[in-house]
């Protein structure tokens, strides 16, 4: 079928959602989710959403803006980071308004907690910025602004995959996407197609992510030849789950929580003796492999333990309630009795597809693509720089989600309907066609994990050269592989193996653009540890990457950073 609305928002998480609100009423806009939309990935956000309120303690935007180029290790484009932290506060009581549940202190105001890497008066000690609603604070947020999107009759398409963009003349036609439920290829015929497909944590074993972040809505882009920016930057969170990657909530530290070795040492007072346990992501999940490299895992094993038994159980159930029944279900663990085994997983992507601060997306010349827009995870506003902070994300989402569904508003009346080029969903239809006839081959969930494997063993959280040499030859090899993957399942309704294949070839992609800008940036900064080059770089590197698709080969290229207040200083915490 070909159906046609103004604007095509392609995700239904937070961003989409934002975006969309803030469009409904004006003009026809749809919302296209992979996924039942309330399943979004926003849901799983755990620990908080940042803003200088400084209800619990002083704060100021000031603050909140230096810690999130610091955390970023100056990568940050600091333009950037200034709305995020100026509109902060203004974003998170639009939220309360709206009817987020957020926890209260005492005397009834947005109660607030440490976080990683947040901090008052420039990095002197650890400071309460974020707001939660105990440790399920995406989760209520989606409920809130989903229920919303309901109230404003916004259209919503479940599980539908993208598979293609639509381009006429330069500009945004529609897309092409596959209904789950009928196997039914369909066309979206708009003048406006907004990303919000969220990360790509899948390109590892163990992630956080949910199992639908295969990155389509980052590599169809990519395959059409807007380039991706930063995808060196992979984020490990420090507590996962050992041996499931299942997310353990920084608040979990932020409350208080601790990491010991296997001598029972709080090791981060070694790495970061101010803000110790609440230091960023990536130095705290360095700190950790550093550790079972060294031999001082628990039992020498690749694992530590987060000790929460000194929090007691009043306040395990009252701000980390999910945790604990996750410990207690996956592990059967009591966590105010136990240490529990936790380990670094991938857990959110800095890399994604380049945007200005209004969601245009930037082409090779970093040009406006007329029509296209993104914002959220999938997005690189260059924000994030080398390294997120925790609480940054929703924070993002909800911030930059708005701003792009005004600028939509704003850009429409110049936009007209483009006429669909002929027969749009053909490339996609023969796709499907040649998975769906291939009689031998090898399977896509064979390919997913020797990827996944790969990408774990070679590109994580420690990289040297001659580990991604081999990553990159062996993701090179799986793309040829991938050229004969074959499906046991041929028919039409929810056919899951057509879509793992189909998802495959987009994990193969992004791992590749991982790889490569991993390969090119030879210095350390935020999650890219290098050990053959253990330092930053800035004279050399202080710059973005982009890495483009062209005729089959990969372009990379770099852009400037914009640094507009803090200039870049060494990184201790
Ligand atoms: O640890 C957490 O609760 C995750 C938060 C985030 O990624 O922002």
């Amino acid at each position: 079928m070909v159906f046609k609305h103004d604007v095509v928002i392609v995700g239904a998480g937070l961003a989409g959602l934002r975006a969309a609100l803030e469009v409904a009423g004006n003009v026809d806009v749809a919302l296209i989710s992979k996924v039942y939309p309330t399943r979004s990935h926003s849901g799983a956000a755990q620990g908080g959403i940042a803003a200088a309120l400084g209800n619990e303690e002083p704060d100021s935007w000031e603050w909140h803006m230096y810690d999130t180029v610091k955390g970023g290790d100056y990568l940050t484009d600091q333009h950037v980071a200034e709305i995020l932290a100026t509109d902060a506060p203004r974003a998170v009581y639009e939220l309360e308004h709206l009817g987020v549940p957020f926890n209260r202190t005492p005397d009834g105001k947005i109660a607030q907690r440490a976080f990683g890497g947040h901090t008052r008066d420039f990095g002197k000690a650890p400071v309460k910025r974020a707001c939660y609603a105990a440790d399920r604070t995406g989760r209520v947020m989606m409920d809130t602004l989903y229920f919303q999107a309901e109230r404003k009759g916004i259209k919503v398409y479940p599980e539908l995959q993208m598979l293609d963009l639509i381009f006429k003349d330069g500009q945004v036609a529609g897309l092409v996407a596959y209904e789950l439920a009928t196997g039914d290829v369909h066309v979206f015929h708009s003048r406006v197609v907004m990303l919000a497909t969220g990360g790509y944590g899948k390109v590892y074993k163990t992630t956080s992510n949910a199992f639908a972040n295969t990155g389509e809505g980052v590599y169809i882009p990519y395959r059409a030849g807007i380039p991706l920016e930063d995808m060196e930057f992979v984020q490990f969170h420090p507590t996962g789950i050992y041996g499931m990657g299942v997310l353990l909530s920084e608040a979990a530290r932020g409350e208080g929580g601790i990491l010991r070795n296997g001598s029972g040492e709080r090791f981060m007072e070694r790495y970061a003796p101010t803000i110790k346990d609440l230091a960023p992501r990536d130095m705290v999940s360095r700190a950790i492999r550093t550790e079972i490299l060294e031999g001082r895992g628990i039992g020498g094993k690749d694992y530590v333990h987060l000790d929460l038994t000194h929090l007691g159980e009043q306040k395990l159930a009252e701000r980390l309630s999910d945790i604990t029944s996750f410990v207690k279900i996956y592990l059967g663990i009591d966590p105010a009795k136990e240490l529990i085994p936790i380990q670094p997983t991938c857990h959110y992507m800095m890399g994604g597809i380049p945007c200005n601060v209004d969601g245009h997306v930037l082409g090779g010349s970093q040009e406006v693509v007329p029509g296209l827009y993104a914002a959220g995870e999938c997005s690189c506003l260059s924000l994030h720089g080398a390294n997120r902070l925790g609480c940054n994300s929703l924070l993002d989402l909800v911030v930059f989600g708005r701003r792009t569904g005004l600028q939509i508003g704003r850009d429409l009346a110049g936009l007209p309907w483009q006429e669909l080029p002929r027969n749009p969903e053909r490339p996609a239809l023969e796709r499907i066609r040649k998975i769906k006839e291939r009689k031998a081959g090898e399977k896509a969930a064979h390919l997913r994990s020797r990827l996944q494997e790969t990408m774990t063993l070679r590109c994580s959280v420690f990289r040297h050269e001659e580990t991604l040499v081999q990553a990159l030859s062996e993701i090179r090899s799986l793309e040829e592989r991938y050229g004969k993957v074959v499906i046991d399942n041929r028919g039409a309704r929810f056919n899951t193996d057509l879509l793992d294949a189909l998802e495959l070839e987009a994990l193969l992609g992004l791992a590749e653009a991982i790889t490569v800008s991993a390969l090119n940036r030879k210095e350390s900064r935020g999650a890219h540890s290098r050990d053959d080059y253990p330092e930053r770089n800035d004279e050399e590197w202080l710059k973005h990457t982009l890495i483009q698709k062209t005729d089959g080969e990969v372009r990379v290229f770099y852009k400037p950073v914009h640094i507009t207040r803090f200039q870049p200083k060494p990184r201790t915490y």
